[in-house]
């Protein structure tokens, strides 16, 4: 049996998207018309990296299907902490479940666990990379409470270097016609060029600037994000971009009145609590959306007989990124695609 892995959210088609967001839509309305839709399936959660929403609104979701889940929250708890390869322990688990949910420290490491299932994979975070389950809720967000997709400036605000989930949000949004971003970032954060290329290439406008002040007034939506502490090379790097940008109700007196302030949680320091009461805070909600959204996820690949997208394997060079899977995963092919003039590896699209 064939079957289709979501890696980037790029996997699917815009047609496959807009069909998750409705059938995310009519399960939100009519819940207990799915809830033994998987009965008798397993998905796996594996979890190499923390979590509470991604690993717990996938568990959820599959409950609420009338299925079944195992996993590990701690890989320590696995025969990982004994030196099992990232691909035995695919090959076994895809013996066991019928789909798996997974998140990993290592960029591209969700590509390269796809190479070896005989099951759907779904990329539940690759270390800075990607994050499509997050931009699928987000999607789901903006599609219930704004009714488009379409047509919005989009300020995306904090560690846009290292937030996977900003990078699969871009991507996605920059496909449909008037979005336009402004990226609100320190230098030191600012978004990968890759990202930057996506945008050019589907005619998406962008504009970089060092403050929220100045981007507010003329947003649709804002998305916060965290400085991500974890992927700093020094305690003391990180220190010097904590607490840059924060969203208070002072800020929020120049925005629109019907601004949509989206974060993916969790929250450190860039939204006060006081934002909370603000009807234009929709992050809690959003949590809420990501269980729909999932829900309609797992129905559309475990119903899915379609080929999955192929490495591209158009040459083989090592990837110089130290935070590739590749550069831990010995065995992996060594692989690239191109993309304009640019060698990308496969795994997590940096230059090689
Ligand atoms: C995000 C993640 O893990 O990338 N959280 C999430 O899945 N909702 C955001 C973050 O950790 O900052």
């Amino acid at each position: 049996m064939t079957h289709k892995h979501i890696i980037d959210l790029d996997d699917l088609t815009l047609n496959e998207l807009d069909k998750i967001t409705s059938l995310a839509d009519e399960i939100y309305k009519n819940p207990e018309k799915y809830n033994e839709a998987c009965k008798g399936k397993i998905l796996a959660t594996l979890f190499y990296e923390p979590s509470t929403r991604t690993q717990m609104s996938f568990q959820t979701a599959m409950l609420k299907l009338g299925g079944q889940t195992i996993g590990f929250d701690n890989p320590m708890n696995s025969s990982v902490a004994k030196g099992e390869s990232l691909k035995d322990t695919i090959k076994i688990v895809s013996g066991y479940a019928n789909i798996i949910a997974m998140r990993h420290p290592m960029e591209g490491s969700a590509k390269a666990a796809s190479f070896y299932s005989s099951v759907p994979v779904i990329n539940g975070g690759d270390g800075g990379h990607l994050h499509p389950t997050q931009t699928l809720t987000d999607v789901v967000t903006l599609h219930h409470e704004l009714g488009r997709l379409d047509n919005l400036c989009i300020g995306v605000c904090g560690d846009l270097k290292n937030g996977r989930t900003v990078h699969s949000l871009i991507k996605t949004l920059s496909h449909f016609k008037g979005n336009r971003f402004v990226l609100i970032a320190t230098k030191e954060l600012t978004i990968p060029d890759y990202i930057k290329k996506i945008m050019d290439k589907n005619g998406c406008s962008y504009t970089e600037v060092l403050t929220l002040a100045e981007a507010i007034p003329q947003l649709d939506v804002l998305y916060m994000t965290r400085i991500q502490k974890e992927r700093f090379a020094s305690e003391e790097e990180y220190l010097a971009q904590q607490g840059v940008f924060v969203l208070d109700k002072e800020k929020l007196k120049s925005a629109k009145k019907d601004l949509k302030i989206l974060h993916p949680l969790p929250r450190v320091d860039e939204i006060t609590i006081d934002v909370d009461d603000d009807p234009r805070a929709i992050y809690f909600k959003q949590a809420v959306y990501g269980v729909y959204a999932r829900m309609a996820l797992i129905l559309l690949l475990l119903d899915d007989n379609s080929e999955p997208a192929k490495p591209s394997f158009e040459g083989a060079e090592e990837c110089k990124n130290p935070r590739c899977i590749s550069a831990q995963e010995k065995y992996l092919p060594k692989c690239y695609k191109t993309a304009g003039n640019d060698k990308i590896c496969e795994y997590c699209d940096a230059k090689v």
